[in-house]
């Protein structure tokens, strides 16, 4: 390991003799995660890093500007983004005055740039290809040609915590988002929008795809709601069917699985064994610990009101995905394809007006429907320590379970809130567009008898939804709001 200076400051590089150092910690649609540090260099005790990936169909360049024009053009109020060399330093830049503002920076972390070789990514694309989900390493792997890299810490441990002595666990929760759409530009045939959340539709589009098993009754309504019942319910949920929104960590370790190993998977950790897990952190007997934790992390989720800051910046999308797509239109200064698509009905005279916005206005309603989208992918890393010296001083909030009459320090930080980028307006459109014909489609067919439907019309829905086709790949690379 090395340190190079570079114009404004002394970095940190990674080289080739360092990537044993480091486990694979997990892995989302764009980067992939490493921990567990095990080297002597101090600055990487205790964190993460977190490398771009390449989709293995196109050979990635690193010399692609990082934002396109109209990205600069709808950030520009964000100092020093034009200059930005690298994704890593525009996400900081982002992160830092964009989402800090609005979730606060108690709990969110903009974590530190550092320069890596080209030899200690091929090292470690070596060293974690068994750890990888197939389903990931088919799709695509560590992208050798990015030279650096996001120095993060990781919120899975707790940094003073000496594992004998005090065990901690953390869950990792991905919510969606938390609020049911409320527009005007939503056409009436959509409807059911305002009543059912996106989370809900979409787990019938998955299944459909046979990309879920079977559907989660988790409702991110429910996560939001402020009452104790329901955040405990989706929780429950949450356990019982984690797909790739629920994760659990003992002592920084990854222990359920989710949806990594298979497709299919959507398995949780064993109820049983994980009652023996919570032996040393929850102090109730055998058959009551899993309550008792579930409790802890739903009376966390309520106390700590971190989620209050998430669902406003969730809603900074005013207008819905079916009014926000013309203002973007207006910002890449092309023809609206949506109203094209519409002809004269009465969705496109509605939306009209959209397109006499100013650049300015359009801009904002972009804007934030982005930033929003950020808010609707991220995930909630929260840690629990149980207390062993009730009157000790703790640096961590603290968290009191009457059930169990037992104190907890914890920790609560923001993961994973990256720009997205600007030309995924259009992939949110017509997955939004998808989710909610096939959701309506769905509901049609519970209602009429099979063979009172017109036999067109599931050939109509298979064929619209690609059911034979590689679903799977498309909704990896866009896990979009
Ligand atoms: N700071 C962190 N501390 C602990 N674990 C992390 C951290 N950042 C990411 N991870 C783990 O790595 C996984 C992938 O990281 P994420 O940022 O979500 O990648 P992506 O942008 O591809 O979705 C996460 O789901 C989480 O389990
Ligand atoms: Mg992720």
């Amino acid at each position: 390991m090395a340190k190079r200076k570079t114009s404004d400051s002394m970095e940190l590089v990674l080289e080739e003799s360092d990537a044993g150092n480091w486990v694979y910690k997990g892995e989302g649609a764009a980067n992939i995660v490493l921990g567990g540090y095990n080297g002597s260099n101090p600055h990487f005790v205790g964190k993460v890093i977190r490398i771009q990936k390449a989709p293995r169909s196109k050979t990635q360049s690193a010399t692609t500007s990082v934002l396109s024009v109209h990205e600069n053009l709808l950030w520009r109020d964000i100092e020093g983004i034009s200059a930005s060399s690298t994704k890593e330093i525009v996400g900081q830049l982002y992160v830092k005055n964009v989402i800090i503002p609005l979730l606060g920076s108690e709990h969110v972390d903009t974590g530190m740039h550092i320069l890596v070789s080209r030899q200690f990514l091929e090292a470690v694309e070596n060293n974690i290809f068994c750890q990888r989900p197939a389903w990931r390493v088919d799709a695509s792997k560590v992208n050798p040609l990015c030279d650096s890299a996001l120095l993060i810490s990781d919120h899975s441990i707790f940094p003073d915590g000496i594992v004998n002595v005090s065990p901690y666990i953390s869950v990792e929760i991905k919510p969606k988002c938390g609020f049911l759409p409320n527009s005007r530009f939503i056409a009436e045939a959509n409807a059911v929008k305002r009543t059912i959340s996106r989370f809900q539709m979409h787990q019938v589009l998955k299944l459909h795809q046979g990309e879920i098993s079977c559907v989660s009754d988790y409702d991110p309504l429910d996560l939001f709601s402020g009452s104790i019942g329901k955040i405990n319910k989706a929780i429950k949920e949450l356990f019982t069917t984690p797909q790739n929104n629920f994760r659990i960590f003992l002592n920084g370790s990854l222990i359920s699985e989710g949806m990594a190993g298979t497709i299919d998977s959507t398995r949780s950790v064993a109820g049983g064994e994980f009652e023996d897990t919570l032996e040393g952190i929850i102090r109730a007997d055998r058959g009551f610990r899993l309550n008792s934790f579930l409790q802890l992390v739903a009376e966390t989720i309520l106390i700590s009101g971190v989620l209050d800051q998430l669902l406003d910046a969730q809603q900074l999308d005013l207008i819905d995905i079916e009014g926000a797509i013309h203002a973007y239109y207006n910002v890449i200064s092309q023809h609206c394809k949506v109203c094209g698509e519409w002809g004269d009905s009465k969705v496109s005279k509605r939306c009209s007006p959209l397109h006499s916005l100013s650049l300015e206005d359009s801009l904002k309603i972009v804007r934030d429907y982005m930033i929003a989208a950020t808010a609707k992918d991220c995930s909630l890393m929260l840690s629990f320590r149980p207390k062993m010296d009730e009157d000790q001083m703790s640096l961590h909030n603290t968290v009191y379970l009457e059930s169990i009459n037992q104190r907890f320090d914890y920790k609560a930080y923001f993961i994973d809130l990256d720009m997205k980028p600007l030309k995924k307006m259009v992939h949110y459109y017509e997955l939004d567009q998808k989710i909610v014909s096939c959701y309506t489609q769905k509901e049609k067919m519970k209602y009429e008898p099979p063979n009172l439907m017109n036999r067109n019309e599931y050939e109509i829905i298979d064929s619209h939804f690609n059911v034979a086709g590689n679903s799977r790949d498309e909704s990896m690379l866009s896990d979009g709001p």
